[in-house]
């Protein structure tokens, strides 16, 4: 390969009037050098149950949302997700760093980005800058957050059109931006993480503050995330403040190098198990999928279906329970999926549970 810094460099070198040495670029240091992240969940305090929680989402692929105060930790905990997914191929780094590239997103200097990538758009954007558009369409946020993350903090204070236009996105991994003469497609596969407070004024259920919202205020809210996006979410979590006893612990926490590798086997029995599908995570499944492989045991079976009835489950967070109990068990190295792991699946639905 050669380089050339401008023009007239080509044409003396196309005419051999400028000897130039080929460049040779060893891709997987240059991979190393790029793909070291800022954040680390060592550097997070407690919070077990919602990093476990955000393992078993890495796991397989399942959108996730957390529901806790201000101040819980809430960004904190998602912007360190991309640590734990599997380490990005050389090719997803060079999608990623052209989609970046055409938005002049990359820094000076920069060759690659190899880290995934975590984009956090404020609630105000709107439903072009979502998805890409104008005159000669540019990519929007959810093809910025290809092959990474795109977190929504605040959820409800997102309008319903910007949602709205989520949804190809998450059903396809793609997105396809319509003008009059043409449609452009961009690259969109996410994992999509939110968060929201569990009340208008944020402190129901905190510790230390009270709350200060009427039963029909905190209804309202919530209704504002119900619909088809929330749908697409499989995991939902409390994120409660940590006492300060933690926070002012001195022992870190798990590094992310050790619970990504923790994840590596989960990964490789997904890709085997769907590997005449197009598609390699357990939040893809669909109901024949979902029929093929999750079989309960008995007591999991009793389980789930006595939990359906006392908690008034609906049809809908049964099939979510199943594909994350799918995920627990593959974790887990088993293939049988237990009580214990369904048990763990019903946690996770928090707003199903009316919990809080
Ligand atoms: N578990 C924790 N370990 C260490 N530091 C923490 C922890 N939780 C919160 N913090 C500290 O508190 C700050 C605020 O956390 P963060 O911004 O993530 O909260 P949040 O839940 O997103 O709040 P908001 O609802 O206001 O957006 C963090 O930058 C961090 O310094
Ligand atoms: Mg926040
Ligand atoms: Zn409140």
């Amino acid at each position: 390969m050669y380089g050339f810094g401008n023009l007239p460099e080509l044409i003396e070198f196309l005419s051999g009037t400028n000897n130039l040495e080929p460049t040779y670029i060893d891709i997987s240091s240059v991979m190393k050098a790029c793909s070291l992240y800022q954040d680390d969940f060592a550097d997070v305090k407690g919070q077990e149950h919602v990093k476990r929680a955000l393992e078993v989402s890495a796991a397989g692929n399942h959108n996730f949302l957390m529901i806790g105060s201000p101040g819980s930790g809430k960004t904190m905990l998602a912007r360190r997700l991309p640590t734990i997914l599997p380490e990005i191929s050389f090719e997803e780094a060079l999608q990623t760093t052209r989609i970046h590239s055409a938005v002049g997103l990359l820094n000076h200097g920069q060759p690659l980005i190899a880290t995934r990538p975590f984009r956090a758009p404020h609630h105000t954007l709107s439903d072009a800058a979502m998805v890409g558009g104008g005159q000669y369409p540019k990519p929007g946020e959810v093809s910025l957050a290809h092959n990474g993350v795109l977190f929504l903090d605040e959820l409800p204070e997102f309008k319903r059109n910007v949602l709205e236009v989520l949804r190809q996105p998450l059903e396809d991994g793609f997105v396809t931006i319509s003008r009059a003469l043409s449609s452009i497609t961009y690259p969109a596969s996410i994992m999509l993480v939110c968060a929201m407070n569990p009340c208008p004024c944020g402190y129901l259920g905190d510790a230390k503050h009270q709350c200060v919202c009427s039963p029909s205020q905190i209804h309202r809210y919530r209704q504002r995330v119900s619909g088809p996006l929330l749908d697409r979410i499989d995991i939902h979590v409390e994120v409660p403040a940590v006492p300060y006893k933690d926070l002012s612990n001195k022992y870190c926490g798990e590094p992310s190098i050790d619970i990504r590798n923790r994840l590596r086997s989960a990964r490789q029995i997904q890709i085997e198990r769907f590997k005449k599908d197009n598609f390699y995570s357990n939040a893809k499944m669909r109901s024949r999928h979902i029929k093929r492989h999750c079989v309960l045991n008995e007591d999991a079976q009793k389980l789930l279906e006595a939990a359906m009835h006392k908690l008034g489950l609906s049809a809908r967070a049964y099939t979510r329970i199943l594909k994350v109990g799918r995920t627990i068990a593959d974790l887990g190295g088993t293939q049988k999926i237990s009580a214990e792991h369904i048990s763990e699946a019903i946690q996770y639905r928090t707003l199903d549970r009316g919990a809080f």
